[in-house]
């Protein structure tokens, strides 16, 4: 569609000049006029004419008469006048042989806009906090983060994806003793993360009720100031150790971020998820004197209760905490000096941040205060936030333990897709693979259907559904392609033979999947992909109930539908690929 707009706003153009001499306007302000009208027997593509009564002097209605007569395509079947619009209809074969052309020539980079060619997007997404669960929270960062480097990678930039995991902070000081106290190796090397997650639940759990019991009785102020707990004494202990890069501490520590990090890997393998890049929060701890002293010559920190600052006031937000009153480094420390570390490494165009929007005040003041330092990219960083994911109404609860861990969910979608396929499929393994793909994409499906700010309430009967805007039912007509495909051979075209209505107005979907990926790329929004392929598969499917494709009596026009069912083939295992989805030819 794009480029019959393109060539339509040319026509326009032209016609303007000749109908109204003296008065020029541009490709492209003609082009943003440019309307899809709601109703499709009204026309494919339409001009309001009153966008032009201002620059024309000119009634709408007398702009599109003129206009009317003077223009003049091959590409059209037919000009209407309707109220101040002028209506254009496509010549449908016309249109239709361009857009399957158009997909066989390009073949996997068909929609791509090409905008990236030599430049370099870094992507800083899922990052996980090591020894807490990693749970359906972060579903958000790691299906839209990665969705977004496929949209970048299809786009031409080059794509570094990095997991800049949680691996440094006092929980390990937390996590050391409970380990030595309770833990065992066998254990954890058996319960991974999980084995974690339950030393360092324990362990806080013991700190509470020591603190509550040395102030037991005392009045909540005095309670407040004199609470006390040996088991938090030895935490901050153990984790001045580590800092001090005690043997002992760092090779526990470094287990400790080798077994989470190879159970994240499991879930990642399932949605097939690779990074470039594991460096995670403890790489910068050297790095990070040199940006703060930049800070103190700059002038731009100040003393605050002990702790170190900048001050946000003139940009209407809070301080910016640099370092605490015991000197030592906070989060947003940190994201400074990883920010210039991976500019000097990977010269980056563009730094993408996937998280959750609770974090946006976060990424707000730090990218104030790189500003502030006066690195010139700080314009180059960028915040992509998103909502808040309940299950089934439930909302999540981290502190009470009530979370869904993100290899739960995976594992009971794949469970109740094996169930069903299982009574199709006889071979278990090939089941499995199914299973595997269907369920997981079912999830990612459901999950990128939606804008991302919305909070959203994950409900998996839903998402399981094969009769619903679904996974399953993007990836069965996707299915439905490959069986039809597999019943011809060689390359396909389309004729000239009069097509029917479902025909044409698959092809205009088709075309329409350059717009669609740009509109993604521009708002951040894999969500926009998903509603395509919805569309997509909406008008693959009203075709192939309504057109005879394999059995058309009609040579010509068989020919015709087998092409268009290639395009539709091509273009949603493209789609499907950038929303991070398998494309499995049998369910
Ligand atoms: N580990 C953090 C969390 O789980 C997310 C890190 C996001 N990235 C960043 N550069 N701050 O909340």
């Amino acid at each position: 569609m794009l480029i019959f707009k393109q060539n339509m706003a040319k026509k326009i153009g032209q016609a303007v000049s000749s109908c109204f001499p003296g008065t020029a306007l541009s490709d492209d302000e003609i082009f943003a006029m440019l309307e899809y009208p709601p109703d499709v027997t009204m026309g494919d593509l339409a001009l309001p004419c009153f966008r032009l009564s201002k620059a024309l002097h000119r009634s709408p209605m007398d702009i599109a008469k003129a206009l009317a007569e003077a223009i003049q395509s091959e590409e059209l079947e037919s000009v209407n006048v309707a109220g101040g619009y002028l209506n254009f209809k496509i010549s449908k074969t016309a249109f239709a042989a361009r857009v399957a052309g158009d997909i066989e020539a390009r073949g996997e980079t068909y929609g791509s806009p090409m905008t990236g060619e030599g430049k370099t997007v870094v992507l800083d997404y899922s990052s996980p906090n090591v020894a807490k669960p990693f749970h359906i929270g972060h579903l958000g960062t790691t299906v839209i983060g990665h969705s977004l480097k496929l949209l970048h990678e299809f786009a031409g930039y080059k794509c570094v994806g990095i997991n800049y995991l949680g691996d440094w902070g006092t929980q390990f000081g937390k996590l050391i003793v409970a380990y030595k106290k309770w833990g065992n190796k066998e254990e954890i090397e058996k319960g991974g993360v999980d084995s974690l997650v339950s030393l360092y639940v324990r362990i806080n759990n013991e700190i509470k009720a020591e603190e509550d019991a040395s102030v037991l009785g005392l009045p909540e102020e005095e309670a407040k100031a004199k609470k006390h707990s040996d088991l938090a004494d030895a935490s901050r202990a153990e984790f001045a150790k580590l800092e001090h890069q005690d043997e002992e501490n760092l090779a526990l520590w470094r287990w400790f971020v080798d077994v989470s990090l190879k159970e994240y890997q499991k879930t990642y393998k399932l949605l097939n998820i690779e990074f470039d890049s594991y460096k995670g929060e403890s790489f910068y701890t050297d790095k990070m004197p040199a940006q703060v002293q930049k800070l103190r010559d700059m002038g731009l920190l100040t003393l605050d209760d002990g702790a170190s600052i900048v001050n946000l006031d003139a940009y209407g937000m809070p301080v910016c905490l640099i370092l605490k009153r015991d000197g030592s480094t906070l989060y947003p420390t940190r994201d400074i000096a990883a920010a210039v570390y991976r500019q000097n490494t990977y010269h980056f165009d563009k730094a993408i941040y996937v998280t959750s929007a609770a974090q946006s005040l976060h990424f707000a003041q730090w990218f104030k205060v790189v500003e502030l330092m006066g690195y010139d990219w700080y314009d180059k960083l960028v915040h992509v936030p998103y909502g808040t994911v309940s299950i089934n109404g439930a909302k999540l609860a981290t502190r009470t333990g009530n979370v869904i861990l993100l290899k739960d969910l995976f594992a009971e979608a794949i469970s109740r897709v094996y169930d069903i396929t299982s009574e199709k499929h006889k071979d278990p393994v090939e089941c499995q693979q199914i299973a595997e793909k269907v369920g997981v994409g079912a999830i990612i499906f459901y999950y990128l259907s939606n804008n991302r700010m919305r909070d959203i309430n994950f409900m998996m009967e839903d998402a399981l559904s094969f009769d619903g805007n679904t996974g399953p039912y993007a990836q069965y007509t996707f299915a439905r392609t490959c069986s039809v495909l597999e019943k011809t051979q060689g390359d396909h075209h389309v004729t000239d033979a009069p097509l029917s209505d479902a025909d044409f107005a698959l092809a205009k979907t088709l075309s329409l999947f350059p717009e669609r990926i740009s509109q993604a790329l521009a708002d951040y929004e894999p969500s926009v992909v998903t509603r395509y392929i919805l569309d997509l598969c909406a008008a693959f499917n009203a075709f192939y109930h309504d057109s005879k494709i394999l059995s058309c009596e009609d040579e010509k026009l068989r020919e015709s539908r087998i092409a268009l069912t290639a395009a539709t083939n091509r273009v949603l295992k493209t789609a499907l690929h950038l929303i991070c989805m398998q494309t499995p030819e049998k369910i």
